[in-house]
């Protein structure tokens, strides 16, 4: 019998998962709710789906073993909650939600219905950030590491995004995948910094900041970001990790990746004494498969998945320190 899965949300990440579900053999997704029928009605069209709830609660009434939640960041807590009462387990996107007193909640509630609950930090199963990991472990660069990210664009389309007190901008809303990361990588938080600002008059969320994490490991981890550029427009960036022994770049695309095969595998570029160069292939796979493929497994095997409600609150902690809320 496949895991039975139902879809609360059927915006674009609902998308995303339900693609990725359709390579995960031993799971059928039964049914989806939306506050938009029509988002449900081309979801269901797409992927062949057998029923569209017309609520949450009709959905999670359904005889079902899990759900994505798949809601604005702001609906987090009022999903879960419900679907740990009603013994589903729970797979809920990143940021957990957008206060600790929520995301307390949600984990009281999951432990209380003996449910899992894990969290879309989808960068756990990435093949790049799962190489840089170990490329770092091996000591290529020596240790500490300063992990640099410089990006700016207009940011996601949907308003609720740019709300301060619904998605919280990019520091919280897309940068929660960095802290989790950061975390898994080299250890807790011991020291955050940052400056926050706002370039949208029109937006309540802090679109653009600097923040300076630092690790239990002794490595840092540097942000320049913002969602605060005009619509549709992207800045080229800055992605790299320096160490004492040397610098890798993530994406070195004006260089020669040798004989890497680069419809199969990426590549990192370490430059180390005389600027010497070595390349670093790694294969390319769907990380949101891979993710999907462990937590229908999990649920399959009556496991509780991670990353779970505990790391959910840490990464979430780490956002409120940047974001100046704590
Ligand atoms: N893991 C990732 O890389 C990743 C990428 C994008 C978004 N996300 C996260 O996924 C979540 C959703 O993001 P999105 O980009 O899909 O948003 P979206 O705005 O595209 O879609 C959200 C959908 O939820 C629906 N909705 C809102 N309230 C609802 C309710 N009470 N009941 C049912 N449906 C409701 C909306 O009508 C909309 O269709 C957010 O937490 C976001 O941060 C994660």
């Amino acid at each position: 019998m496949p895991v039975r899965l139902g879809v609360i949300g059927a915006g674009g990440i609902a998308g995303e998962h339900l693609s990725s579900l359709t390579s995960v053999a031993n799971a059928s997704v039964v049914a989806i709710t939306d506050l938009d029928p029509e988002a449900c009605r081309r979801r269901q069209e797409r992927f062949q789906i057998p029923q569209i709830a017309p609520t949450d609660e009709a959905l999670l009434a359904i005889d079902l073993d899990a759900v994505l939640v798949c809601t604005p960041t702001f609906t987090h807590r009022d999903m879960v909650v419900q679907a740990a009462r009603t013994g589903k387990h729970i797979f809920c996107e990143k940021p957990m939600a957008r206060t600790l007193t929520e995301a307390d909640r949600m984990i009281e509630a999951c432990e209380r219905h003996g449910v899992g609950l894990m969290i879309g930090f989808v960068r756990r199963f990435c093949p790049e950030w799962g190489a840089f990991k170990s490329l770092v472990e091996q000591g290529l660069l020596g240790r500490p590491i300063v992990w640099r990210m410089v990006y700016a664009s207009g940011g996601p389309s949907s308003p609720w995004y740019m709300d301060r007190a619904q998605g919280a901008g990019p520091f919280l809303d897309g940068m929660v995948h960095n802290y989790d990361f950061c975390r898994y990588a080299f250890g807790e938080a011991v020291d955050v910094r940052s400056t926050m600002v706002r370039l949208k008059p029109s937006t309540t969320a802090l679109d653009t900041g600097t923040t300076t994490l630092t690790f239990e490991s002794g490595d840092q981890h540097v942000i320049v970001g913002s969602w605060g550029l005009p619509a549709g427009c992207h800045s080229p960036g800055i992605h790299d990790a320096l160490g004492p022994d040397g610098v890798l770049s993530f994406h070195d695309l004006d260089n020669d990746p040798g004989e890497v095969n680069t419809s199969t595998h990426g590549y990192f570029v370490i430059r180390r004494d005389g600027n010497t160069r070595q390349v670093y292939p790694f294969r390319k796979e769907n990380m949101f498969v891979k993710e999907m493929q462990y937590f229908v497994d999990a649920v399959e095997r009556g496991e509780k998945p991670k990353p779970d409600g505990v790391d959910g609150r840490k990464a979430l902690e780490i956002a409120l320190r940047v974001l100046g809320e704590m």
